[in-house]
């Protein structure tokens, strides 16, 4: 048997609800393949920045780094300033453990309903940058509160990190059957950034001579999202580009309930962390609505990225044939979980 430690990151909102429903889905399946998952829970978040005034202390991150994986819920509560427990826990997880590689695939599972008329065939995956751009929070204001405020963000992009994920992003684009990679960015406006981006796109394009290379700028890119999102292989972008792309693939592709995500330390440095797409969602926590499925199809990726590709495609396969057989009438998160679970335990197959 194969023990891996998890450190578990249930945080805010809906966060915990899901997060329950794909540990236990976790815990099924590794059963079945000869593996076991030790957990520890960490009760960061809302609750422990009222009670302490911590997001995440030095020392909890350090504990975090010594296991195999993470698994995180959501963090972000109304209750707590915006942008205290993003930044101060979510995006020190992700600098500090170096997820430089933000895997968000999307999928058009069959029977999933899409707000679009002609969807296709949608099977892309978004390699998001995850440690730089404009969200290293390298900006100040002055003058604050006043008609002379000014504020700046500035993106920061390095050719270290750019060359890292764009080169990721080639070797996901090669392994997979089309082989296209599209860099998505605004290189007609932020052009500083936008030509180390093309300019290490090109330059990595010679490694991997197979890999048909295709350049969008982020606005148009969002029009073939919804006209024809079946012409996106692997995107490679910015950390901020990345973000809002994602959700609007994510809305493509049966909704927000579903869209999972890794976030990737491809050297094995430090554990890698994998969370739903979406957010803690405070208009529907604590009331059993929120979709479990994100959750658990994280833990797919979680599964993979530990080496263990059968049992991630169990899952999988459990997922689809759940959402194949979803009707309309709503279901509690505790039923969703339950469903795919009991999936995940007979093995059922899809079709
Ligand atoms: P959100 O993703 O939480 O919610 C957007 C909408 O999607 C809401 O209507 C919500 O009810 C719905 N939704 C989200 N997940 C769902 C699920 N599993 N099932 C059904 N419906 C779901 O985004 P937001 O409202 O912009 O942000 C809320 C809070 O979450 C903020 O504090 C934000 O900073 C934080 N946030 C955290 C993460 C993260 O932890 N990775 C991601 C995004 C937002
Ligand atoms: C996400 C979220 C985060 C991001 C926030 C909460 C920091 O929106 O994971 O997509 O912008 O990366
Ligand atoms: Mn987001």
């Amino acid at each position: 048997t194969r023990s891996f430690s998890l450190a578990v990151v249930p945080g805010d909102g809906i966060g915990p609800e899901v997060t329950a429903q794909a540990l236990q889905v976790l815990n099924l399946v590794a059963a079945d393949h000869d593996a076991a998952f030790s957990s520890t829970e960490y009760d960061l978040g809302a609750k422990r920045w009222h009670a302490t005034g911590e997001t995440l202390p030095d020392s909890v991150l350090e504990e975090i780094r010594g296991h195999d994986a993470i698994l995180l819920g959501a963090v972000g509560d109304p209750s707590v300033p915006s942008g205290v427990l993003e930044r101060g826990l979510l995006l020190k997880l992700r600098f500090a453990l170096d997820h430089y590689v933000n895997l968000r695939p999307s999928k058009l599972f069959p029977g999933v309903p899409t707000p679009l008329a002609n969807p296709g065939a949608i099977d892309f995956v978004v390699v998001r940058e995850g440690t730089e751009g404009p969200y290293v929070g390298n900006g100040g204001a002055i003058r604050v509160g006043t008609p002379h405020e000014l504020a700046t963000e500035v993106s920061i992009n390095t050719a270290y990190g750019v060359e890292r994920v764009v080169r990721d992003a080639f070797a996901r684009a090669q392994a997979r059957p089309r082989k296209k990679l599209t860099l998505v960015h605004k290189n007609n406006v932020l052009v500083h950034a936008g030509h180390l981006w093309t300019r290490t796109v090109d330059a990595v394009a010679t490694e991997f001579p197979d890999v048909a290379v295709d350049y969008l700028h982020v606005d148009a890119a969002t029009i073939f999202l919804v006209t024809d999102p079946a012409r996106f292989d692997v995107i490679v972008t910015d950390n901020l580009f990345g973000d809002i792309l994602t959700d609007l693939a994510a809305a493509i592709t049966g909704g927000i309930g579903l869209a999972a995500s890794g976030n990737v330390n491809p050297d094995r440095t430090a554990p890698s962390m994998f969370e739903p797409v979406h957010g803690s969602a405070p208009d529907i926590a604590g009331q059993h609505k929120a979709d479990p499925t994100a959750a658990i199809l994280s833990g797919a990726l979680l599964l993979e990225h530990l080496g263990l590709p059968e049992a991630a495609a169990r899952i999988s396969s459990a997922v689809e044939a759940d959402i194949a057989e979803r009707g309309a009438a709503p279901r509690s998160t505790e039923e969703v979980g339950g469903a795919i679970a009991s999936r995940v335990a007979e093995g059922v197959a899809v079709g």
